[in-house]
């Protein structure tokens, strides 16, 4: 039976992967070489990558590809896109290219509050009387955070409002500071985090300098946090053209495409299970520039959904319609990004993704951001109402079949030239494969 072992991250790396790989790999001499193969070959880069996170004992690769042609606001952009997924950047750069002949895409910040709590309970029965003492106080608390903020505000951000808030309703004695927040370039995570803490003490103060109005009940702080439910810090992108030059290729009528095109979109506004399916497609997107830019695509995901269910019922995060002779079709999301702070000026790949962009702003990001997830809508819906999604999929996924059956670069070359005209299956794939492993030649 395996044991635990105490103080583990206080061993050096190689002494963490010694135990590692003599207590749970199979092969503990391939394991050991496996894992120091994927060091970076430069020891101060990797030194970088060993001190993002703690017990680190290898790096764990990632394409990043890139979806060129990108017209956004009439500025052309090479989208960064990190994914393991086959198909998405393929689908990013083909509706890039279709756009590109029509207009390019459109993509506006609405706006970039984000908001935090101090989460308190205080069971004291004058409640008019804690509104009165946090509205004569309030400057108080802007005060004591005058330190943490004196750099975001001279960027024009910092904190832009707070209230109190009585959640009794939801739990006994539950009040709230919601305060809100403008962190410019940044994400702004430890700096929201930080004034909140602040906010809890001055409240904590505040509460026992008024004792006597207030009376002894007692204040619990349960937690002081930001919340990654962001659905003020708002993004939209678009994409029109006329129904006359959609012309998309697979010989389906303009007019048809339009037609299905809003009603599958119609079908994820209301139907969850593909709602869920339509949005995981759209991440995939967002999450591969999310990742590539260093931004935190587990709070994107988590706000993405939230806003997808704000109404009560999860739905699309994209929209379509024909306007008179037009078809539009947007996309409005939360986007909480940073393209300064965190790891964004650290990763040798992720200061390269923002220079590909130009260095955008967060703002820019977002927009950025929103244009790879429609993008990667629009592909997959219009795969989905024409050839259906396998078609493309399987072409991209027939490089991973050929490699886990170990398939030699010129017998790649064979098999992929084979189906350059037929649909790919995983068992066609292997049958085309061992023919050219038996004869040289893929035959028919
Ligand atoms: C696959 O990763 C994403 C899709 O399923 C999205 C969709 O169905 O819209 C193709």
């Amino acid at each position: 039976m395996k044991q635990p072992i105490k103080g583990f991250s206080k061993l050096t790396k190689q002494a963490k992967i010694e135990w590692l790989v003599n207590h749970y790999a199979g092969d503990p001499t391939s394991s050991m070489e496996m894992l120091s193969g994927y060091w970076h070959n430069q020891p101060e880069v990797q030194k970088l990558h060993d001190e993002f996170i703690e017990n680190t004992i290898s790096n764990y690769y990632m394409p990043f590809g890139v979806a060129p042609n990108f017209l956004i606001n009439g500025k052309l952009y090479a989208i960064p896109l990190a994914i393991e997924e086959s198909s998405v950047v393929a689908a990013a750069a083909k509706a890039a290219n279709f756009w590109l002949e029509r207009g390019g895409f459109s993509a506006k910040v609405l706006s970039m509050v984000k908001v935090g709590h101090v989460h308190f309970i205080w069971e004291g029965k004058n409640v008019d009387a804690l509104y009165r003492i946090f509205a004569e106080n309030q400057h108080r608390f802007f005060e004591n955070t005058e330190s943490i903020t004196k750099n975001m505000r001279a960027r024009g951000g910092g904190v832009m409002g707070l209230d109190l808030k009585d959640k009794t309703d939801l739990e006994t004695g539950y009040f709230q500071i919601e305060a809100r927040f403008e962190t410019c370039d940044s994400m702004g995570a430890n700096f929201i985090n930080s004034c909140l803490e602040s906010f809890a003490q001055t409240l904590k103060d505040l509460v026992a300098e008024h004792a006597n109005e207030l009376g002894d009940a007692p204040l619990q702080v349960v937690m002081s946090i930001l919340s990654n439910f962001t659905p003020e810090c708002l993004v939209r992108a678009d994409v029109r053209c006329k129904i006359s030059e959609i012309e998309e290729g697979s010989g389906i009528d303009n007019q048809e495409f339009a037609d299905k095109f809003c009603r599958a979109i119609r079908i994820a506004s209301v139907e969850p299970y593909r709602a869920v399916t339509h949005n995981k497609g759209i991440m995939n997107g967002i999450d591969s520039v999310i990742i590539a830019t260093g931004n935190d695509f587990r709070a994107t995901e988590a706000c993405a959904h939230a806003f997808a269910a704000k109404d009560g019922r999860y739905t699309s995060l994209t929209h379509a319609a024909i306007e008179g002779d037009e078809f539009h079709f947007w996309i409005e999301l939360p986007l909480s990004l940073g393209t300064v702070g965190g790891i964004t000026n650290l990763h040798p790949m992720v200061r390269f993704a923002h220079e590909l962009l130009g260095y955008p702003s967060a703002g820019e990001l977002m927009e950025i951001t929103a244009v790879a997830g429609l993008a990667q809508n629009f592909s997959a819906v219009r795969s989905l109402i024409t050839s259906g999604i396998q078609k493309g999929h399987m072409k991209m996924h027939l490089l991973n079949i050929l490699n886990q059956l170990e398939a030699t670069d010129q017998e790649k070359e064979l098999v992929v030239a084979h189906f350059k005209d037929k649909v790919v299956s995983h068992s066609a794939a292997v049958e085309a494969f061992l023919r050219v492993r038996g004869t040289g030649a893929v035959g028919n």
